[in-house]
């Protein structure tokens, strides 16, 4: 029998990458007014994600899950909710023309404030404060009073979120989603990308098949999924009171889920068996995610998908691969094959991002446009030579024309990083080198479908 669980459980775990907050008063007061708020999903949506995902387990769909490393307070704008659900959109259009199957659509929208930080504190000139640990802890700028971690910041992004999650819905059920718009949904700034005469091209491609389908009968008012597509959202469950106050029991299953995304995952940093981190998503119903980097020992992964997924469910278990470059080719296989071996269902997922950070020249963190390909292409191989399902990539990305990874067609170069370097942690691909990075993805699935066809006929 497994030990009892509870929404407060984790308490008795080791946590890291958890603020302290000096007045437990105050921490108390947001809790407890956060406990009362209305859910921002409901049970049934985070059961359907979890079918979706099982899909995915199955190679019979992908998944494609981005969005900013944090959002802010700061960058809260319908445009930039917008347009990066746009640039999802169209990287969705690409893989799935290319691919023949569905792509399961997961914001990192919604909820991902909270940063785990290398060191808990920061240092400038001679003054040291708390490191920033993302705007539902405490503030970026460097003074003590923004450093300092406010518990009524989780009210403040609770609101964010469900806002953002509010027009999210709209925008994927109200219109704008429709297949029809798949030319509305170039970017101005694009215009000066290679790929964007390309997304031109298949845009009349998809609309030419629309045409055909019409004059067949079917159409947007007979077909649902043309009018409108679903989305979800995710986040880093890492701020656990927040999760906590937003985990609820479900009336109809008597389970309990966490109400704060549809899905959520567990970072590098906090996935340790017997962590505070652990203990809380093995008793919520979610679909979950859970970063694997470098140091995760095979024994410790299946230990782990036991504790998380005792009764194998599958699309409970997404696995995030973030090996680097270099890494992935020499480390990933022997997770791929043990998993394999024990008969886990998971979804394999490629984070090309967290393995790939460099310090540019100029200071800034980056990561270089074609050392995110490489990891893409070892994670597609590896799985190609073990005969498993490279089900889906994670990205950190925005809809803005920002300059924080070097490279891509439109080249960004070292000295251009400080122009629109604006992300609150990570650097983000913008919005042309994301459609670029699923058009040469794109690339490996038309090939791998045209292989399944080809061993088919
Ligand atoms: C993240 O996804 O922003 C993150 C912190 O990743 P990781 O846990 O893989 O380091
Ligand atoms: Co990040």
């Amino acid at each position: 029998m497994a030990r009892e669980w509870a929404p407060d459980s984790w308490q008795d775990f080791e946590a890291r990458h958890l603020p302290r907050y000096e007045d437990a008063a105050a921490l108390e007061e947001a809790t407890t007014a956060l406990s009362s708020h209305p859910p921002l999903v409901f049970a049934g949506e985070a059961r359907a994600l979890k079918a979706d995902l099982a899909e995915v387990a199955e190679g019979k769909a992908f998944l494609l899950q981005g969005g900013d490393c944090a959002e802010s307070f700061a960058e809260f704008h319908p445009n930039n909710i917008r347009d990066t659900f746009r640039v999802l959109l169209q990287m969705a259009v690409v893989m799935t023309f290319a691919s023949k199957k569905p792509v399961v659509k997961v914001g990192r929208m919604a909820g991902q404030f909270a940063k785990p930080r290398s060191s808990d504190t920061e240092t400038q000139g001679d003054m040291t404060l708390p490191s920033y640990f993302g705007d539902n802890i405490n503030g970026i700028d460097f003074n003590p009073e923004s450093r300092t971690n406010d518990p009524q910041r989780m009210v403040r992004a609770y609101y964010q979120a469900s806002s953002t999650l509010n027009l999210l819905r709209a925008f994927a059920g109200g219109g704008y989603a429709n297949l029809r718009q798949v030319h509305q949904w170039t970017l101005d700034f694009m215009g000066r990308s290679p790929w964007a005469d390309k997304f031109g091209n298949l845009a009349d491609r998809i609309g030419e098949a629309l045409d055909f389908m019409e004059a067949c009968g079917v159409d947007p008012a007979t077909v649902p999924q043309l009018q409108g597509t679903s989305f979800y959202t995710s986040h880093e469950a890492l701020l656990l009171p927040y999760e906590q106050a937003l985990t609820r029991q479900d009336s109809l299953t008597g389970d309990w889920y966490d109400t704060s995304a549809h899905m959520v995952w567990i970072g590098d940093r906090t996935r340790f068996e017997g962590s505070a981190h652990i203990e809380f998503a093995r008793g919520i119903g979610n679909p979950l995610g859970m970063k694997c980097g470098p140091s995760l020992e095979t024994d410790a992964l299946l230990k782990l998908l036991d504790t998380l997924n005792p009764a194998r469910e599958p699309g409970r278990i997404t696995l995030i691969s973030r090996f680097g470059h270099d890494k992935v080719e020499d480390g990933l296989p022997r997770l791929v094959r043990a998993v394999k071996a024990e008969g886990h269902p998971v979804v394999w997922s490629c984070d090309p991002m967290h393995g790939n950070v460099v310090k540019s020249d100029s200071g800034y963190k980056t990561r270089p446009f074609d050392r995110i390909l490489t990891e893409v292409k070892g994670f597609f191989a590896v799985h190609r030579a073990e005969g498993t399902h490279p089900g889906g990539i994670h990205v950190e990305m925005t809809g803005q024309d920002v300059t924080e990874c070097v490279g891509g067609a439109v080249a960004i170069t070292d000295e251009a990083l400080k122009d629109r370097y604006h992300t609150h942690c990570d650097p983000r691909l913008n919005a042309a080198q994301s459609l670029e990075l699923a058009f040469l993805i794109a690339e490996t699935l038309n090939a791998e479908h045209e292989q399944v066809r080809a061993d088919a006929a």
